[in-house]
């Protein structure tokens, strides 16, 4: 039989009996071989040397067969490449130095010269495409705007927004040329990415959910629907998929956006998003992390439940949890649920 790119074709409207499955976070600290790596080298140098992005974007591809092999990197290169100072503190996560408050901080963003800042990517993707099997695809991502914009304004993760809130309120005319610049800077991010081989475009949107859908709709969303339009003029032949976490409350405004892929955490049911989103998307998604952590009846019954929804989804469904895999994750809950995936049979 023809190895097929199930992950691509699923996105293209092609249907499955075993969904195919990857999942967010998949290389990762919960995989000794990473660990292995991780030990020698800081996240950024691994980020930055395309040889060991490779290497551990495939250590989940060998190790468990996933249909999707996700570039190793991370959302906030992007920032950095504008010219902010990045640290990944251990314990703390990303920390940038100097975050953006002010008028002039936001004017400093440049993007003149971030393809060439940001070309380690594109190697990484390259040699990524290169080493891998035919039949997988290569994910390539960013972050959305507001997630980016997110960190570089509060400068590490937050619990309330306030900076950032209070620059949208306040300042929305700073808070706007700060979102179009990244707009425009993801454009070359995704660009570079599509020339070197990325098949697939993630769009990784993990704060959508911090705002109100009223405030979301007029902040946020006319830039994701800006830079969405944008994607799908320069590479009409690459799907994207959209994960706006916690974005339950207004999947109906989203139904306007023109993406192949909807990821879908576990708030919603992924019935009741397929209702809410009009049957317009196949869905991704989406068990909750950390059943993974729980027995292996708790991890076949949930399993069993997400691929049973899948399976009605009016578009299709690609198989992932409803957000990253966590650092302490058993890798053997892992193939646990890959075995309750393929054994499925659907007579
Ligand atoms: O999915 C994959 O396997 C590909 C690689 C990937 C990473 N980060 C690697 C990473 C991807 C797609 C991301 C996306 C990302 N990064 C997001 C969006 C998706 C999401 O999970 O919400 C966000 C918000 C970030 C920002 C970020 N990077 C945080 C908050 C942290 C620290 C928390 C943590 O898990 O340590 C990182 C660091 C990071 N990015 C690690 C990895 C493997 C851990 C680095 C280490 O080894 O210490």
């Amino acid at each position: 039989m023809k190895k097929e790119k199930k992950l691509l074709n699923t996105l293209k409207g092609k249907k499955y009996d075993i969904p195919p499955v990857w999942m967010m976070r998949q290389a990762g600290r919960y995989m000794p071989q990473y660990r292995k790596i991780r030990e020698k080298y800081d996240f950024m140098t691994m980020c930055k040397t395309p040889e060991i992005a490779c290497e551990i974007t495939l250590q989940p591809i060998d190790e468990f067969g996933m249909d999707g092999a996700i570039l190793f990197s991370d959302i906030l290169t992007v920032p950095e490449a504008m010219g902010m100072k990045l640290e990944f503190l251990e314990g703390k996560g990303p920390v940038f130095e100097s975050p953006l408050r002010t008028r002039e901080d936001i004017e400093k963003l440049s993007i003149e010269g971030i393809e060439e800042r940001l070309s380690y990517v594109f190697d990484a993707v390259k040699l990524i495409r290169m080493s891998l099997d035919e039949d997988k695809t290569l994910i390539g991502f960013a972050g959305a705007p507001i997630t980016l914009a997110a960190y570089m304004v509060e400068g590490s993760s937050s619990r309330n927004y306030v900076y950032l809130k209070s620059l949208m309120y306040n300042d929305t005319r700073s808070f706007n040329l700060m979102m179009e610049k990244l707009v425009n800077a993801l454009i070359v991010y995704y660009k570079g990415q599509v020339e070197n081989g990325a098949e697939v475009l993630m769009l990784f949107d993990t704060f959508a959910g911090i705002f109100s859908p009223a405030d979301y709709k007029r902040y946020v969303f006319p830039f994701v629907k800006k830079l969405v339009e944008n994607l799908k003029n320069n590479h009409p032949e690459t799907p994207l998929i959209y994960f706006p976490k916690g974005a339950g409350g207004f999947y109906n405004l989203l139904t306007e956006l023109n993406v192949d892929g909807m990821g879908i955490d576990w708030f919603s049911s992924l019935t009741d998003a397929d209702q809410k989103l009009e049957g317009k998307f196949v869905l991704q998604g989406n068990l909750d992390p950390v059943v993974l952590f729980a027995d292996y009846q708790v991890i076949e019954r949930e399993t069993k439940r997400v691929l049973e929804e899948g399976r009605k989804l009016k578009k299709g469904h690609i198989f992932n949890l409803g957000h990253g895999i966590l650092p302490q994750t058993p890798v053997d809950s892992v193939k646990k649920m890959l075995g309750v995936i393929r054994a499925r049979n659907f007579s």
